[in-house]
């Protein structure tokens, strides 16, 4: 006998759905299905440079908390069932992304963005327009986001304290792990996006890097 998801979801239930997997990313703490990469190191000792790796690991969390919002918006409007449960198994995924990057924000006596809700429903308003353009327009959008991802965190291995191995050994975990994301984005037919998409993704996520450092 075939089993079948008995639940049938109303747009409402739909929507609830999704404010509660926003609430939970923001502000819960979901497990990750993996440790945190990594031995537990102290903090660098110069209140400057912990300040600055606990800002770019803040920016980390938000990019993480965004690419929640995006797979879940997507996965909304995708048309195929292997879509959504691609993209359903992608946000999934980023659950580890997400706790490792909230381990380390505590480990640097910081805390997560104060606007995760802002940046979880953008993105799913985002994703979900993305959706509607069609499966493979949404696939090459994901692997667009991962290639995107990929390169903030080669930046920010970059300008991490030198000292930090703890968030080093993190962001190269995630860097790795976006890096299959996108190639498995590619390997299920994602599209070529249309020129401006690209750069307005950039200027998206500079607005939320920019900002989510600080606040
Ligand atoms: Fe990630
Ligand atoms: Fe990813």
């Amino acid at each position: 006998m075939r089993c079948m998801d008995p639940r049938v979801l109303s747009p409402l239930d739909r929507l609830l759905e999704l404010a509660d997997a926003g609430l939970r990313a923001s502000f819960a703490r979901p497990p990750g299905s993996r440790p945190t990469p990594g031995k537990p190191a102290s903090p660098p000792v110069d209140p400057g440079l912990r300040r600055h790796a606990a800002g770019l690991m803040r920016v980390n969390h938000a990019g993480e908390i965004a690419a929640q919002g995006l797979y879940h918006g997507q996965a909304l409007s995708a048309r195929r069932p292997e879509t959504r449960a691609a993209l359903r198994k992608a946000a999934a995924e980023e659950g580890d992304h997400l706790a490792w990057c909230r381990d380390r924000l505590d480990e640097l006596g910081s805390g997560p963005s104060l606007l995760n809700p802002l940046w979880y429903a953008g993105s799913v308003a985002i994703g979900a327009l993305a959706g509607l353009a069609g499966d493979r327009m949404s696939l090459g959008f994901m692997a667009e986001t991962e290639r995107q991802v990929e390169g903030h965190l080669a930046d920010h291995l970059e300008r991490l304290p030198a000292d930090d191995t703890r968030s080093r050994t993190i962001v190269q975990q995630m860097q790795a792990d976006e890096i299959g994301h996108g190639r498995a984005a590619i390997a299920a037919g994602a599209a070529t996006l249309p020129e401006p998409v690209p750069k307005l993704m950039r200027l998206a996520a500079r607005f939320m890097t920019g900002t989510a450092y600080w606040i």
